[in-house]
Parts: C-alpha cells; sequence; structure tokens
C-alpha cells in the first residue's frame, strides 16, 4: 500500500467527531451543531499510526484515488457502503417531491415541485440532441446592443406573461426559476437521500442542462431558433459589474430584490461573503484576477478538484469544485443579499432562478469549464461511468418531459451552442507579493496535533504540518500533486460559511491579503437548508487545495514542515475541523 496515498491525519482526534460526550468537548459551543442526527454521525478515525485498520482495508475494495479525492480522505467506515456500489445518481424521484425549505429556525417552506407528469413517470424518454444547422453564439453581457437586449427582454417577458395565464406551464418564469428550488433546497429524494445538484461533481452538468433549456424555450417563445443567453463576464475588468442591461429599471431583466449595491456600475468582489473589503476599485479588480488564477489555475491541477466530488447514490460528504467556490458563491452574494429576508433572489438558491441575471452569471459559470479545459495538461472531463450515467430530468420548448445524461453534455458545439471569445487576463495573474519578509520560524508553532479537531474557527489559526516529501523533483511533482486536505469540515449549512487558508504567512494577515502569495484557497458555502422536519443541517464537507505551485512560488520546497494559517471569514454560529493533512496524489 503506497504511503502518498494512505488516508492518514496527523493529529489524533476523537473516535467519534460527531457524537462526542465527553464534557471538556461539551463546553465548546460549537458541539451544538456536532450533534447531527445519530443516524447521520460516523466515526472518524484520523490516526497517525500506520497500522492498516479495518477501515484501510474496506479502502482496497473500491478505487481508492476516487475516494481520496471525490470524499478527500473520508475514511469512515459508515460511508464506504454507497462507494462499493457506486451507483450514478438518478434522476429525482418524483413521486416524492414535496415541499422544500427556504430557511432556518423558524423553518420556512416553499413548494417548488414540478406541474403534473405523466401517471407512469417511468415512460419520459431520453433526450436526443437535435440536429444543428446554426450555432448560438452567446455574448458578453456587456458587450451587447441594443437590438439584443430589446430582443431577450421580450423573450423574459413572455415567459412571465405564461406565469400570468397558466401557472402550471412548465414552460414558465416561475416554473423555470422552481427547477433550481427543487434540486437545490430539498424537494426531491433519490435512493431515499435528498437530492443535492450544488457542493459536487453534478455542479457543471446540471447547470449546463439547464441553460441549454432555458435558452430554447426563451428563442421558441420570440421564434429566434438562433437565440443565446449573454454571459456575465466577471472574470474580465471590462465584466466585472453587473451588465448594464439588467439594470433598467421597469424592463423585464430588473429585479428588486437585488442588494441595491449592484447599482450603478460598482466593481463587484469575486470573493465577497457580505462583507465590504475597504479598498480601491483597481485594487478589488486585481484580487478578482488572482482569485480567478488561484481556482483555475494553481488549485485545479486535475478534475475532481474543478469539478468536485464524487457524487453517487448516497453520498452526503461535500466538496465542491474550485469555480463552485469562487467566483460562483461569491457573485450569488454580491447580487442578492440585499435588504429582503432570506437572501432574495440570487443569494438563496430557491429563489436564484427568479433573477433574470442568474443564467447570464451561469453562462459564465459554464464558459470556465471550456476555459480550464482549454488550459490544457491534465484539465479534461471526467470518466468516470458513474458521472457521466448520471441523469437529471428537463422540460424541452415543446413542454415535453425528458430525461437527460450528463455524457451528452460534454460537447458544446454538438448541444448546439458556443461562446464568443473574450480575454481571460487571470491565466498570467500569479499573485507575487510576499506578506511575511523572511523565513517564519516553524518550531514556534504549535503543530497540528495540538490544534486538531478545531472545534470552533473564531480567530485566526496557525499550525505546522508535516509534509510527506520535501524537495520533490519535477517527474514527481508532474506525477503527483501535493495536496493540502481539510476534512470533516463542519457547520450549519443554513448559513454562509467562508474561511480562507494561507500558506507560511504572517499569523496577523487580514481578509484583504488574497493578493499575497501566501494565499493558498479559500472554503465556502451558501446557505442550503433541507425538507421540513428533516432536522439535521450538520454539513461535512472536505476542503482540498493543491500546493505545488504555491511552494514553488513561496521557496518552500525544500520544507519538511509547513505553516498553515486558517482565516474565519463567515462561520455562523460556529465551524469545527475535524482533520488536515498533506496527501501525494495522482489525480
Ligand atoms: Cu445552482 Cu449558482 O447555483
Amino acid at each position: 500500500m503506497a504511503s502518498s496515498i494512505l488516508p492518514l491525519c496527523t493529529t489524533n482526534i476523537p473516535s467519534s467527531f460527531s457524537n462526542n460526550t465527553n464534557s471538556s468537548f461539551l463546553s465548546k459551543p460549537s458541539q451544538i451543531f456536532l450533534h447531527g442526527r445519530s443516524s447521520q454521525s460516523f466515526k472518524v478515525s484520523c490516526n497517525a499510526n500506520n497500522n492498516v485498520s479495518e477501515h484501510d482495508k474496506n479502502l482496497d475494495a473500491v478505487d481508492r484515488r476516487n475516494v481520496l479525492l471525490g470524499f478527500g480522505g473520508l475514511y469512515g467506515a459508515a460511508n464506504l457502503a454507497p462507494l462499493a456500489t457506486a451507483a450514478p445518481s438518478p434522476p429525482p424521484d418524483f413521486k416524492t417531491c414535496s415541499k422544500a425549505t427556504i430557511t432556518k429556525g423558524p423553518e420556512v417552506s416553499y413548494s417548488c415541485c414540478p406541474p403534473p407528469l405523466p401517471k407512469d413517470t417511468s415512460t419520459i424518454p431520453y433526450y436526443k440532441l437535435p440536429p444543428m444547422n446554426k450555432l448560438r453564439i452567446r455574448s458578453p453581457a456587456h458587450l451587447v446592443d441594443e437590438e439584443y437586449i430589446a430582443k431577450y427582454n421580450l423573450a423574459i417577458s413572455r415567459m412571465k406573461d405564461l406565469d400570468k395565464t397558466d401557472p402550471l406551464n412548465p414552460l414558465g418564469f416561475k416554473q423555470q426559476a422552481n427547477i433550481h428550488c427543487a434540486y437545490c433546497n430539498g424537494a426531491y429524494r433519490i435512493g431515499g437521500k435528498e437530492l443535492q445538484v450544488h457542493n459536487s461533481w453534478l455542479f457543471f452538468p446540471f447547470h449546463r442542462w439547464y441553460l441549454y433549456f432555458y435558452e430554447r424555450i426563451l428563442g421558441k417563445l420570440i421564434d429566434d431558433p438562433t437565440f443565446a443567453l449573454p454571459y456575465w463576464n466577471w472574470d474580465n475588468p471590462k465584466g466585472m459589474r453587473l451588465p448594464p442591461m439588467f439594470d433598467r429599471e421597469g424592463t423585464s431583466l430588473y429585479d428588486e430584490r437585488r442588494n441595491p449595491q449592484v447599482r450603478n456600475r460598482t466593481v463587484m468582489d469575486l470573493g465577497t461573503f457580505g462583507s465590504k473589503v475597504d479598498t480601491t476599485e483597481l485594487l478589488l479588480q486585481n484580487n478578482n484576477l488572482i482569485l480567478m488564477y488561484r481556482q483555475m489555475v494553481t488549485n485545479a491541477p486535475c478534475p475532481l478538484l474543478f469539478f468536485g466530488a464524487r457524487y453517487v447514490l448516497g453520498t452526503n460528504i461535500e466538496a465542491p469544485g474550485t469555480i463552485e467556490k469562487i467566483p460562483h458563491i461569491p457573485v450569488h452574494i454580491w447580487t442578492g443579499t440585499g435588504k429582503p429576508k432570506y437572501g432574495e433572489d440570487m443569494g438563496n438558491f430557491y429563489s436564484a432562478g427568479l433573477d433574470p441575471v442568474f443564467y447570464c452569471h451561469h453562462g459564465n459559470v459554464d464558459r470556465m469549464w471550456n476555459e480550464w479545459k482549454a488550459l490544457g495538461g491534465k484539465r479534461k472531463d471526467l470518466t468516470q461511468p458513474e458521472w457521466l450515467n448520471s441523469e437529471f430530468f428537463f422540460y424541452d420548448e415543446n413542454k415535453n418531459p425528458y430525461l437527460v445524461k450528463i455524457r451528452d453534455c460534454l460537447d458544446m458545439k454538438k448541444m448546439g451552442y458556443d461562446y464568443a471569445p473574450s480575454p481571460t487576463p487571470w491565466r498570467n495573474f500569479k499573485p507575487n507579493k510576499k506578506s511575511s519578509a523572511g523565513k517564519l520560524d516553524t518550531s514556534l508553532v504549535p503543530p497540528a496535533s495540538k490544534i486538531f479537531p478545531i472545534f470552533k474557527l473564531d480567530v485566526n489559526t496557525s499550525f505546522s504540518l508535516d509534509r510527506p516529501a520535501s524537495s520533490r523533483t519535477q517527474v514527481e511533482k508532474d506525477n503527483k500533486e501535493e495536496i493540502l486536505t481539510f476534512s470533516f469540515i463542519k457547520y450549519d449549512n443554513r448559513e454562509y460559511i467562508r474561511f480562507d487558508v494561507y500558506l507560511n504567512a504572517d499569523k496577523n494577515v487580514k481578509p484583504e491579503d488574497l493578493n499575497q502569495a501566501e494565499y493558498a484557497g479559500s472554503y465556502t458555502s451558501l446557505p442550503h437548508t433541507h425538507k421540513p422536519g428533516d432536522d439535521d443541517h450538520v454539513s461535512s464537507a472536505t476542503l482540498q487545495l493543491a500546493i505545488t505551485e504555491l511552494l514553488e512560488d513561496n521557496g518552500l520546497e525544500k520544507e519538511e514542515k509547513i505553516v498553515v494559517t486558517l482565516v474565519p471569514r463567515k462561520v455562523g454560529e460556529g465551524l469545527a475541523i475535524g482533520c488536515v493533512e498533506i496527501m501525494l496524489v495522482d489525480c
């Protein structure tokens, strides 16, 4: 068994992180949500010893690489059962569709199930991509002309009209927005578990199919088979504002429930979690490009890091891909969390689709999928059959229900659309400013074993961590990526969550210090709630950061230990982290 892929934590942590009854832990406030529903609890065994334990043996039975990356160092035996079968995520179980939940206590529920379906849902056919003669070309939203804006407004207003004449028309504006709610706020079940298309490898393909049908419906409503959605070009300084066509009061692209801060050409913060970072427009744009570089290049050298964790029937671990975390979630937050109650529209999954800009935002998210592949190397689509065969359900522009598979959405041109090019200045935007002059004395920093598990991350926290190898050669680096992994990150998933990670940085690093070479990446989560009555709101998430490039850039390749600093930015009532480790992974 190669030690490089053994999922060992460097710390000894209580054998059951979720169910601890030791009174010294009970006094910690975050304990309130370390208690999940008992059926959801699982054992954590991040033992530092090298004995091959029961769970390691279990791991041998499955594809270890998938387990490591997909579940990010998850080795609780309780979670291995679904892995062994590895069934793809099937379409939602329509019969069990029930109310979704939009916020935490007192819980508010919301109906977003699809309109009545054929009695026998097993007769819903698979969708076949229709032949294409002319591609729909999606353009940057800040560059479109008045003619396009008029067309787009007309299409959306016709869609909104359908709500008035026939509220159950699946092509109506509200019904289309409900699709997102149903797949994201706990209305559907698969295999007895809640279906969730975020925080995993379902994220990119689900939204691609969603936009595909949405675009065709809009085109049909204005009788224009080449109509294409625009894309919000937030990865380019020229597009880092709310596209002006969405900011015209009284038009159908306008949404009065947006945060007022997004108006009047304000420059956006691609990493925002609600609080304003005091800086100039130029610096903000700079930080945005650095974030893009980190998420597209540094932290996504291989597919599972970009797409997010493996999600199969029975999955319950969350590990979103790099772009899903940032800037995807911050753009939702930046646009949505103004005065309305629950972050409407864009700041809450249940209502996000009610803002027309949602589909423009996701156009660029979808475009990033291509841009990432265009970077080359190991940056390719996933090939696991359980990804390719995962399924969703949508209505086409003729109101017919269809099942779709991920495998049929990998080629945009076959799907009949493409993106008009726009510069990608983040490609070479590597941060080079160093925060701490000179070298950190790692011996002055407590080892991870003294700090983990962290029961409540509420202040900047530094610890030192052993590397599995130092001074690696180029060939070794090409073969295996060095990955800093945090597992069993526990928090209340009805809260906005973000924390940042730095390597060998000054402990007092500030939120705006993203422009430093030591900034490694962030964990983020947008509230996503569960079925009413489901009282388990504890997420157990994983964060994996590829650090090979970061170590090079900070002159740390020879070090046997590195210092990691965690900076809480938004942690709700508390955030706990079970394990940390550095692994070498052939990803
Ligand atoms: Cu399904 Cu941007 O979220």
